[in-house]
């Protein structure tokens, strides 16, 4: 087994030897990189980063349905021997948690997929890089081996074998694809706040970019000196191509017509682990089964697509029910140790978290990361040793209980 373990990724180490630059020293848990990211960001990419669809009722739901369920501990057991580190397809990871693929990071911190997928290496956990990267797939995968790749398929099937290659070729051997977003979702927000794609000058943006002078300098000029006008890199056969106005289009050609028969076109191909991200439903669970998954991902993206989607955490148990031997991850609104173990408890094998990686980018670059995945695991540990486990795999369904919510 290949172990992405590095030496500071041990539980209680994060973090410990290198004094915290003071920015980074306030932040005590994943929902304080919000704030300070707001502050450091222009409004639309804050914007962007934060908001969902619509009226944000799956966004809501996502943080609530972590509330419904409480935790019934164990005591006087010996935990001096805990450990938090998991196996996932034939490695083994210093925490049961990764980085979701988030478009555009590259807009919220300087060369951010790659600050990411670095602070992700180091801390010995894996990063996704979204396949809205602003950055080539080739350069990420080579400042972070080990990275994961996620992939949009374009609607066009040559298209689709010609990504998959590419993503081979780099030397990706986890490859996501993400299924939940047939259409646009209706993001009113970014409408609000300003923000469209390919970024458009404006004097909002002029205006919260000089009122933000370290984004603007530190980010925005340096990309722009550095590497040119941001675009989408990797929606395409080859690096770069093809440019239209100064910006490369994402490739959202006819993907309602995207089917199973599509991912078993890709299965065929992938020779690596594949995986299925955006399922909700324990009928689409045993489909991704029976078309050789390797693993899925339940997830309502954060709720970024269709408002009302039921929270992953809510649709864990039948879902991993219909998985069968299938490995079944989840993401959406873990934000704490305790959330992640509630997690698998109700049977994931592994969680993702997004925004607060984003948002930890923005405010400390690589330490900020390392830093926010220093605190999830921190709070892991601590939960365990409360929870009187000595492996991750000891969470199961006995060590919760059903609350319902308290009237208000
Ligand atoms: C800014 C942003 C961009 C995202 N871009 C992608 C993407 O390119 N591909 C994808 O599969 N999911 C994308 N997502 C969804 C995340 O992968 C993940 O499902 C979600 O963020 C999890 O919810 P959380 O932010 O509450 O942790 C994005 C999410 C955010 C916040």
């Amino acid at each position: 087994m290949t172990s992405l373990l590095s030496s500071s990724a041990s539980p209680r180490a994060a973090s410990a030897h290198r004094p915290l630059p003071r920015a980074l020293a306030r932040m005590l848990s994943l929902d304080d990189f919000e704030a300070a990211a707001k502050r450091r960001l222009p409004r639309p990419i804050f914007g962007y980063v934060a908001g969902a669809a619509e009226d944000n009722q799956s966004l809501r739901g996502n943080r609530n349905a972590f509330t419904q369920y409480a935790f019934s501990p164990r005591v006087l057991v010996d935990v001096s021997r805990r450990t938090q580190q998991t196996e996932l397809f034939g490695r083994r990871y210093a925490s049961p948690f990764g980085i979701a693929p988030m478009g555009i990071s590259a807009l919220s911190a300087y060369r951010g997929d790659i600050v990411l997928a670095r602070a992700a290496r180091e801390q010995g956990i894996p990063a996704i890089l979204s396949g809205t990267s602003l950055i080539p797939l080739e350069d990420v995968i080579r400042a972070a081996p080990g990275t994961w790749f996620q992939a949009y398929l374009p609607g066009d099937p040559q298209r689709i074998d010609a990504l998959v290659e590419r993503a081979r070729r780099a030397g990706y051997e986890t490859l996501v694809l993400t299924v939940d977003i047939p259409v646009s979702a209706n993001r009113e927000n970014n409408v609000r706040t300003g923000f469209s794609t390919p970024l458009k000058p404006s004097l909002r943006l002029a205006w919260d970019g000089l009122t933000r002078p370290r984004w603007l300098a530190g980010t925005f000029m340096r990309t722009l000196l550095a590497h040119g006008m941001p675009h989408f890199e990797n929606s395409f056969a080859t690096r770069g191509a093809p440019i239209v106005s100064s910006s490369v289009l994402r490739d959202f050609s006819a993907r309602d017509h995207l089917s199973w028969e599509h991912v078993a076109r890709i299965r065929r191909q992938w020779p690596g682990t594949l995986i299925i991200k955006g399922i909700l439903h324990p009928q689409d669970a045993a489909l991704a089964r029976q078309h050789g998954a390797d693993g899925i991902i339940v997830s309502n993206h954060g709720g970024r697509q269709l408002d009302g989607a039921v929270s992953p955490l809510r649709a864990l148990p039948a879902v991993a029910e219909a998985a069968g031997n299938m490995t079944v991850m989840m993401d959406s609104g873990v934000r704490r140790g305790s959330d992640v173990l509630k997690a698998l408890a109700l049977g994931a094998s592994f969680v993702f978290v997004g925004r607060p990686f984003n948002y930890a980018a923005a405010v400390g670059g690589e330490a900020g990361v390392s830093h926010a995945i220093g605190l999830l695991r921190a709070e892991v540990d601590r939960n365990m040793a409360m929870l009187g486990i000595n492996h991750v795999q000891e969470m199961g369904p006995d060590l919760l209980v059903r609350e319902y919510p308290h009237p208000a």
